[in-house]
């Protein structure tokens, strides 16, 4: 499907459609395996997006066991725990709370990063969520990219989740994302979206 706006854009309108405008988030996957080789396309296109001071703080665990999604399950909402216990894959996305250790290898042009950071536990957990954040907007597209789809749930105690899994306190856990490929559905409505005007202002 195309809009009046698609011709602007340099990005191939298949792309686009594979992207965003027939991308949906999914609940019901059909039973195909999610490979190993198709996340490694995903990291190998998707690392390359923007953080602050290149830090990437997110981690991603790949919990594949059926004792791995028992141990998230029980730190789920109830309407988000049969979903995820029935996806082919779900990914468990954190964030390193030691991001900083890694910047004078990752931001050499600064040597100074790593020292901002360890300074300031509050600056490293501001930075940490929004970097994060981003690189699981990043991981939810490249999904996408590869002809997945993805469920992305945030509806988890989190609390929980980190004693779960990260008991060290080492990582926090970001948001939970079930990966498969969709289980054929008919034309879905799309929910609305804000129109440009209720999003841009000219300063
Ligand atoms: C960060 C994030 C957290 C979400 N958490 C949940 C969740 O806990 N449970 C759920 O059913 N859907 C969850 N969703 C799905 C959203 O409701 C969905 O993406 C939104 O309604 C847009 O739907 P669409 O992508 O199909 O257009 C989440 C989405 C995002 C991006």
């Amino acid at each position: 499907m195309s809009t009046s706006t698609t011709h602007r854009l340099l990005l191939d309108p298949a792309a686009q459609d594979l992207l965003f405008r027939q991308a949906y988030t999914e609940d019901r996957f059909t039973g195909e395996a999610v490979p190993e080789d198709a996340l490694r396309a995903v990291h190998d296109l998707v690392r390359n997006g923007p953080t602050a001071f290149n830090q990437q703080p997110l981690r991603i665990h790949l919990l594949r066991s059926a004792a791995s999604r028992g141990r998230l399950a029980r730190h789920l909402s109830r309407s988000n725990r049969e979903k995820t216990l029935a996806a082919p894959l779900t990914a468990l996305l954190a964030v390193d709370n030691a991001f900083h250790l890694r910047l004078p290898e990752l931001f050499p042009a600064f040597p100074g990063a790593a020292a901002l950071y360890a300074e300031d536990p509050g600056l490293r957990e501001r930075s940490a969520l929004m970097n994060g954040s981003l690189q699981a907007a990043y991981f939810l597209v490249g999904i996408r990219a590869a002809g997945l789809a993805a469920g992305p749930v945030s509806g988890f105690d989190q609390s929980g989740v980190d004693r779960e899994f990260f008991p060290d306190a080492e990582q926090s856990a970001l948001l939970v994302v079930n990966i498969g490929r969709p289980a054929a559905t008919g034309p879905r409505p799309r929910a609305p979206r804000l129109a440009y005007d209720e999003v841009h202002r000219t300063l």
